[in-house]
């Protein structure tokens, strides 16, 4: 399923996203939590956890909840504002900036969360993202999330493929772990797949 041209029809603007958000033209969003996070959640010990490309930032509960402390960004204006006021007290984890340049300080994160980030990004942007995981997470630390596969005639979303994801990954993450989902979207039946990339 193509999203409808607006204004920008460039995926990696704000602007792209933020009409789409005012004008409440969000197939994508899962309004709630996947169940491959909350088993991840329930299994892994808390830290510190990035959430990049939140959009209404569901997750953000499910972290705390869970004992992490949790950050999310999203450069969306209206993303950020509807998320902040669904979240409540902990509208405060949900910052507005654009991922790759963001100062998040020093410190790094033990988890990076995604779902629906990478294939929101044109595929000449996934080098960059790469890099920018490797420079957020400390060593050992993951990048986890629901990433889709398949094919796209017309993109976005841009899915990935084994063999694109093993090019992309190969020198500075490995698979830990790579399992089906069964809550996708009907938009997303059969093509996403939950990934743990490991920081070498
Ligand atoms: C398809 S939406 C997914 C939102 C959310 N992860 C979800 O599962 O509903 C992609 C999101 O990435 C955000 N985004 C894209 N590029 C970004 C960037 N460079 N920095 C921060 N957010 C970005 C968009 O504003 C949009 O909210």
């Amino acid at each position: 399923m193509r999203l409808r041209e607006t204004e920008s029809d460039d995926s990696s603007r704000p602007e792209f996203w933020d009409a789409r958000y005012a004008a409440s033209e969000t197939p994508w969003d899962f309004h709630g939590v996947p169940m491959a996070l909350k088993a991840f959640l329930t299994t892994s010990p808390a830290g510190r956890a990035l959430i990049p490309g939140c959009g209404l930032a569901y997750e953000v509960r499910a972290f705390h909840e869970a004992g992490w402390k949790v950050t999310a960004i999203d450069f969306s204006p209206a993303a950020v504002e509807r998320a902040r006021s669904e979240l409540g007290a902990l509208a405060s984890r949900v910052v507005q900036g654009d991922f790759f340049s963001y100062d998040f300080s020093a410190r790094r994160f033990d988890v990076i969360y995604e779902r629906t980030f990478l294939c929101a990004l044109p595929p000449v942007l996934w080098p960059t993202y790469v890099n920018r995981m490797t420079q957020l997470l400390r060593p050992g630390g993951k990048l986890v999330g629901i990433f889709l596969y398949g094919d796209q005639v017309e993109p976005p979303p841009y899915p990935l493929s084994p063999e694109k994801a093993r090019e992309l990954f190969k020198e500075k993450f490995s698979l830990a772990k790579t399992l089906s989902v069964s809550d996708s979207l009907p938009m997303f039946a059969d093509s996403e797949r939950w990934n743990e990339w490991e920081l070498i």
